[in-house]
């Protein structure tokens, strides 16, 4: 018995950071995917397989690994053992996880790989509704990564474009914008964690001026949603450009990404880091007349790749 489910990366367009203190964001996920495998062992080990490295113990030992691997497949982990408890099965499980997403570059892998992980593994024994595998997904990220606004999993599971807040969760957006996303690798490693607790020092600190940039940050993704209804790439670019202005102030922007960014901007309609920041990728905005520009411009510099939105989200067969 065999269930694979794959589910898509992402990019934030607008209000990362922010959202994580109540104001809305807007993401869309990418046709870049991660694809997980699970099958049923004899035995009553389970077993790990992925670009992190591998893993393998028993069922009651697995939770107490202390390599580096097993560390970093904790969501992977929890995802298998909760599964194993909800159906009361005492089998082993395999997984193995395939992906188009380079890990903590912030495109969401870390999400996609959860929720993909989520559907998979129940999906040996019962097919979750889309509420429960997003519900288990957001769980088990929160074992690395507390804080987490829940955005990343909304996205991957719903696919397309949506609007997400804490309060109010996702809601698709139902634009058929074309977008060109130009994806910029900065190469800089970083954290998702660490740079959300650096958000939050920063917020402490600067209180006034904290709540005037997610004022400013909920007046300007007011804007992006007349853009996006009138499929006005040049006034979404100009946004995202603006975006980044408020990342900057907030501390999440490096000089290779303000770089990347000033570049990009000569050629694409708007740029801005995606994610997290202090590092991983920057998006910059085009369409057919300004897409190779923009990625040959960029490319001279880092990695860089086209993407486009996927409308399909989570995907799973049994
Ligand atoms: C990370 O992709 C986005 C952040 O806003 C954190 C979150 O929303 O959980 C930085």
């Amino acid at each position: 018995m065999k269930s694979v489910a794959s589910a898509p990366g992402k990019v934030i367009l607008f209000g990362e950071h922010f959202v994580v203190y109540g104001v809305k964001a807007i993401l869309c996920s990418i046709d870049k995917r991660i694809t997980v495998t699970s099958k049923l062992a004899d035995n009553n080990s389970i077993k790990i397989e992925s670009s992190l490295g591998k893993i393998e113990a028993n069922v009651d030992s697995i939770t107490k690994l202390k390599d580096p691997s097993a560390v970093l497949m904790k969501p992977l982990i929890y995802i298998v053992t909760k599964t194993l408890e909800k159906f009361k099965k005492n089998v082993g499980v395999e997984i193995k996880i395939e992906s188009e997403i380079p890990a903590g570059i912030g495109l969401g892998s870390s999400s996609a790989c959860c929720v993909a992980a989520a559907a998979s593994v129940t999906g040996l024994f019962e097919k979750l509704k889309r509420e429960e595998i997003l519900k288990f997904a957001i769980e088990a990220e929160r074992t690395i990564f507390q804080n987490t606004s829940g955005a990343d999993c909304s996205v991957c599971i719903y696919g397309g474009i949506m609007e997400y807040d804490k309060k109010n969760g996702f809601k698709k957006i139902n634009s058929n914008i074309d977008l060109g996303l130009v994806i910029a690798n900065s190469a800089q490693p970083h954290f998702t964690s660490e740079l959300v607790d650096r958000v939050r020092e920063f917020r402490e600190n600067n209180e006034d001026l904290f709540v005037s940039l997610c004022e400013q940050e909920s007046n300007l993704i007011q804007k992006a949603f007349s853009a996006l209804e009138d499929r006005d790439l040049h006034t979404l670019g100009k946004l995202m450009s603006e975006n980044q202005s408020f990342l900057e102030r907030i501390g999440v922007s490096t000089q290779k990404l303000a770089f990347l960014i000033e570049e990009a901007k000569k050629t694409a309609y708007g740029a801005k880091i995606t994610g997290a920041g202090g590092g991983g990728c920057v998006i910059a905005l085009t369409d057919k007349t300004n897409l190779n520009n923009t990625l040959t411009r960029l490319g001279k510099h880092v990695d860089c790749f086209s993407a486009r939105i996927d409308y399909k989200g989570l995907l799973d067969t049994f």
